[in-house]
């Protein structure tokens, strides 16, 4: 089956979707709207649904009509608080709140490709998860889902993100780190405090948040291997009341980032092991609070990226298929694949100069045409064929 010709002739259903949603942008954990918008598409499809009294975004159920496995679509729903200057005409209706990361061109796309994949259900082996998921610009928008079991049973998963920087007509399937991970810490020396002219009566907790925070540079240059990226940084740094006092207290915040889950944990234990020996040479004591907010992107199954790559040379054919370097922000879909490790998360192709389509995302200017939009929901689609097979392949097996 090829989608890219079905997905043209539901081209306007798409693009009328993408639309509505567009402006009727809302912030995360408030997408009422628009849930109920693509729950009334999905049902007037004939498709099941399932939605959360407690929780915006929903899930879409296609039963292929031969058994197999279970593979989940994801798409995004949520926008940003950023007033919109795109210059679109179906812009915002909400004051100070913009679709400015695509993600109302992701729902659209998996709305189509709900269409498309129900039209063929008979021909499917497997079941076909939509997930259109609230709140990824929040970092934890995904958790609901996985946390209540929403996704058990799953065998693969595939989300896909609009990319400026790579042009309209080309996708990303990227074996191995595509984005980073996102955590924090703080980090609280505590020592006992004195007299500024009499520091040997206490225990200088500036002096040792001095000491950590000179120390903590060790774990990107001597703790990590030297071939992968790892960014440890103090960024706030907060301590003492007055000139001659010692002070007793120190609290640092800082981030840590990373392409590879294993280096996460290895940034925390050094973090922790490094900070608590320099303080107690120093006589002093500390506390560490590290937040897990977001894990890297990683496409670490190989088989399922050329799966991937088999699809995208159907829809975009061999010369649309890129190679982009690893980006540095993060992505909520990472805590899905923490679930799934059979997944991969794809960058399509938005970008359009001379259309004004080459601005970053998280910009009140940020625009992506319409045109680009029935590739990507043929993609989604022609990937759940290629991963769950359809009903000829599954007899000659
Ligand atoms: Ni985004």
């Amino acid at each position: 089956m090829n989608f890219l010709e079905k997905a043209k002739a539901i081209e306007s259903f798409i693009i009328e979707g993408r639309h509505y949603l567009h402006s009727h942008a809302e912030l995360p954990y408030e997408e009422q709207e628009t849930t109920a918008f693509l729950v009334s598409e999905l049902e007037k499809m004939g498709i099941p649904v399932i939605t959360f009294s407690d929780y915006t975004g929903c899930i879409a159920v296609i039963e292929g009509g031969r058994p197999g496995k279970t593979l989940l679509l994801r798409a995004d729903i949520d926008a940003l608080p950023i007033e919109e200057k795109s210059g679109v005409d179906f812009a915002s209706i909400h004051p100070g709140v913009m679709h400015a990361c695509g993600h109302d061109c992701h729902a659209a796309m998996l709305l189509g490709a709900a269409r498309l994949l129900w039209e063929c259900r008979s021909e499917l082996c497997g079941t076909v998860k939509l997930l259109f998921q609230a709140a990824e610009e929040a970092f934890l928008g995904s958790h609901y889902y996985v946390d209540r079991g929403y996704l058990d049973g799953v065998d693969a998963a595939m989300g896909m993100h609009t990319w400026p920087s790579l042009a309209q007509g080309r996708i990303a399937v990227k074996d191995g780190p595509l984005m980073a991970s996102c955590d924090n810490f703080v980090l609280t020396v505590k020592g006992v405090s004195a007299h500024g002219s009499t520091p040997n009566e206490g225990k200088d907790a500036i002096v040792a948040a001095s000491a950590i925070i000179c120390s903590l540079q060790t774990v990107v240059s001597r703790e990590v291997s030297p071939i992968e990226p790892l960014v440890v940084t103090v960024g706030k740094i907060r301590s003492g009341t007055q000139f001659n006092i010692v002070s007793d207290t120190a609290v640092m915040e800082g981030t840590v980032r990373t392409y590879r889950r294993e280096n996460r944990d290895l940034a925390e234990d050094s973090i922790r092991r490094i900070a608590a020996r320099t303080a107690e040479a120093l006589g002093c004591t500390i506390e560490l609070e590290y937040n897990r907010i977001e894990p890297p992107v990683c496409n670490n199954d190989l088989a399922l990226n050329e799966t991937a790559r088999r699809a995208a040379r159907q829809v975009f054919g061999e010369e649309g298929l890129a190679k982009v370097p690893p980006a540095t922000g993060s992505e909520d879909f990472s805590y899905i694949m923490e679930k799934i490790p059979s997944s991969l998360f794809v960058f399509l192709g938005t970008g359009d100069e001379e259309n004004g389509c080459s601005c970053p995302a998280h910009n009140e200017k940020f625009k992506v045409n319409d045109s680009a939009l029935t590739a990507g929901a043929a993609f989604y689609a022609q990937f759940a064929e290629a991963y769950l097979g359809s009903r000829e392949e599954g007899e000659e097996k």
